[in-house]
């Protein structure tokens, strides 16, 4: 153990290699910065700690959008967060998420957590859970694919950006959850960096047009050829799915499960309501694991409530506790419905109370506060009124988000 003192800075442009080194020697994985990942760097976003000359902690923020109920609002994109194994449990991680949480100009951050244990105490929460499907292709028996007038076609890295980015903007403005791109944020996404591949191909970007020509749906997969005792057992990894049509749905879904050689496709991230599992006849055969997706904390309660949009309408008084951001605490009047919200500081008694964790798990819809009633986390003081904020918060289609980021 090193026993020394460190200072905290926003990180600058020429230092995106070292930033990234240290947060890759963490995480254990090889880094090769690219060009583009140094453009996309926002060195005022990145902290670093420092001990002397070396870098020994990292955090950084993306400025990207967010899809949430009815609405995209601004999101602090939180990763690359990570603390030299000779510096660990000294408070180096708290000193970073409680600058960054108090300086982030966003109402709220966002991140996924490489670990469950870690983010709680900052006042995040699981807001998203995440499907994964193991599927037994020998076994899984997918359903016919009817009146497709469409077809499906391979795509370039290059043309990805322009025609996936409106296709992907209205995804949002469908399900919560999901991270807008802008195309050099797609092309950073699409790099495909051999050491990155895992011993499988290079990503195949599909797309699938309608009668017309359009683009309605897109997928993002990779394959890996192997060798069982019996044949081929190759195994495909889908990254990405995107559909805005039906049929556009079905037809990437049905190619992708019927590919020839393959006995097993991987796909880790779909929601909780993945339609997934109404094109197949027999749904035990994709092995489905539900786990930890978006992790949400609020840094404005006011200013995020007032974002979103709501269920059904809601009038409610919430007292809101939160250790780590001042301005956070204190009793708060949430009205709204599915066209508009308001959220403003008041004397009026309380309705609710929780702290900030059990508004931001609520906040896209995906959880419901009376889950947390049941363990004293939200107390109801106003009878009816934690079942009219729970199906307020609520939203018909659960969050999804697309990317580990
Ligand atoms: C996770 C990591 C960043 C923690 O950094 P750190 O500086 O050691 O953390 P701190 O000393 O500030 O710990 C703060 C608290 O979190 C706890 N904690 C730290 N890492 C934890 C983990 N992986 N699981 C559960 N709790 C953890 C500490 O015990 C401490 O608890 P306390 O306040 O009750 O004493 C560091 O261990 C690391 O770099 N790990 C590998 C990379 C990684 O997983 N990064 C996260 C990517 S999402």
């Amino acid at each position: 153990m090193v026993d020394s003192e460190y200072v905290l800075r926003a990180a600058t442009a020429d230092e995106h290699d070292r930033f990234i080194g240290l947060f890759a020697t963490a995480m254990m994985f090889e880094s090769s910065p690219s060009d583009l990942d140094r453009e996309l760097f926002e060195p005022e976003r990145a902290l670093v700690a420092v001990d002397g000359d070396d870098f020994v902690g990292t955090a950084k923020a993306m400025s990207r959008d967010l899809s949430v109920p009815g609405a995209v609002v601004d999101a602090a994109h939180v990763t690359a967060v990570g603390v030299r194994a000779t510096h660990r449990r000294r408070g180096i991680l708290s000193a970073l998420m409680s600058r960054q949480l108090r300086e982030v100009p966003e109402a709220l951050a966002i991140l996924w957590a490489s670990e469950s244990g870690i983010y709680g105490r900052f006042g995040y929460a699981p807001a998203a859970w995440g499907v994964s499907y193991e599927v037994d292709l020998h076994r899984v028996r997918p359903r016919p694919v009817d009146g497709d007038a469409g077809r499906i076609e391979a795509l370039s890295a290059e043309e990805a950006p322009a025609q996936l980015g409106g296709l992907l903007r209205e995804f949002q403005a469908r399900r919560p959850g999901v991270s807008g791109r802008s195309e050099q944020v797609w092309r950073g996404q699409l790099q495909d960096k051999p050491e990155h591949r895992g011993g499988r191909m290079a990503r195949q970007i599909l797309v699938h047009r309608d009668a017309a020509g359009a683009v309605d749906g897109y997928a993002l997969w990779r394959g890996k050829m192997n060798w069982g005792p019996t044949g081929p057992a190759n195994e495909v990894a889908v990254e990405e799915l995107v559909a805005l049509a039906p049929t556009a749905y079905r037809a990437l879904w049905h190619y992708l499960l019927t590919l020839d050689l393959a006995a097993k496709l991987d796909y880790g991230n779909a929601a909780v309501d993945e339609p997934l599992l109404q094109l197949v006849s027999n749904p035990v055969a994709l092995n489905r694991r539900l786990s930890e997706s978006l992790w949400v904390r609020l840094t404005d309660v006011p200013r995020a409530l007032a974002q979103r949009r709501y269920a059904t309408a809601v009038d409610v008084v919430i007292e809101v506790t939160d250790e780590l951001i001042e301005a956070n605490n204190g009793r708060f009047r949430l009205t709204g419905d599915t066209e508009h919200a308001t959220c403003e500081r008041t004397d009026a008694t309380a309705d609710l109370s929780a702290s900030v964790t059990e508004l931001s798990a609520a906040y896209l819809g995906g959880r419901q506060l009376a889950e947390f009633a049941a363990t004293g986390r939200v107390v109801e003081h106003t009878p009816g009124a934690l079942s009219a904020a729970t199906a307020a918060f609520g939203w018909p289609v659960a969050p999804v988000s697309l990317e580990i980021f």
